[in-house]
């Protein structure tokens, strides 16, 4: 079973691949798309929900998604279709550093897709250079609560502290107009979803070649939650503008 697989099940119940739930969602978009008729940008799109879910709340928005799985955009496409959309969006299968356009974005999302890009900075400055003028960003990406074990570190990635990671973007000319910081049971709610979703799937695939080894998969990833970053990893999602000196 390869990584596309585990997460084609791991996101069946959770279709946002990040630790954030509906409302807080809908409060980030509401936020980042006050005219309603915004080109948005997703690097890092996945299946493309923040760009569904943006574009049945604004019918005269359009959206471009890039990423690098064919996979995730084949669902990407599907939902479209499925939720009357697909006339609006535009789907690109590259890596989302080499994305070019002709024409600027009102909205450039990128949620938990900053490994792409090398880290927070170098995403906003991919974001940046997408950017119309006035126009808003909306990135997720992970935060230190509380000190890592060097094995969290490892695994999840070098990130700052919450406090830090406000000043680092603070400095990069950027001006925070709203953000969410995922709650202990948004955080919570996700592994369960992803690692209960595979497992529940296993378990109703006995005969499926790949059954076993879902279900361990499922225990593995949920005991790395557990016992690696439940306490220490956080996950912070920024609704910014270019700050009146910025350029
Ligand atoms: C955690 S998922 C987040 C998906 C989506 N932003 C969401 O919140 O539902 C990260 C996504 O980044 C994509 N990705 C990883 N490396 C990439 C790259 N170099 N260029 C574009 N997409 C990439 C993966 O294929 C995956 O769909």
């Amino acid at each position: 079973m390869n990584r596309e697989q585990i997460s084609r099940i791991a996101h069946t119940g959770h279709p946002i691949k990040a630790p954030l739930d509906d409302d807080s969602v809908h409060r980030l978009l509401t936020r980042a798309l006050p005219r309603g008729d915004e080109r948005v940008l997703d690097l890092g799109c996945g299946t493309g929900e923040w760009l569904l879910r943006a574009l049945v709340a604004r019918p005269e928005a359009s959206a471009t998604g890039v990423d690098i799985s064919e996979d995730a955009l084949s669902r990407a496409r599907d939902g479209a279709r499925a939720r009357g959309v697909a006339d609006r969006l535009a789907l690109h299968r590259r890596s989302a550093a080499e994305f070019a356009a002709a024409e600027p974005f009102d909205l450039v999302l990128s949620v938990g897709a900053a490994h792409a890009f090398g880290g927070l900075l170098p995403t906003l400055a991919a974001a940046r250079k997408h950017l119309a003028p006035g126009g808003h960003v909306v990135i997720g990406d992970g935060f230190w609560e509380r000190t890592p074990s060097p094995e969290a570190v490892e695994m999840l990635g070098d990130f700052a502290d919450l406090a830090t990671t406000l000043d680092r973007v603070a400095a990069d000319g950027w001006t925070p107009v709203d953000g969410h910081v995922s709650t202990r049971e948004e955080r919570d709610a996700y592994e369960w979803a992803c690692w209960g979703t595979l497992a529940a799937w296993a378990l109703d695939h006995p005969d499926d070649p790949d059954s076993a080894a879902a279900l361990a998969t499922a225990h593995l990833r949920r005991t790395e939650w557990l016992r690696v970053y439940r306490d220490t990893w956080g996950f912070l999602t920024l609704v910014l503008r270019r700050g009146p000196d910025a350029r």
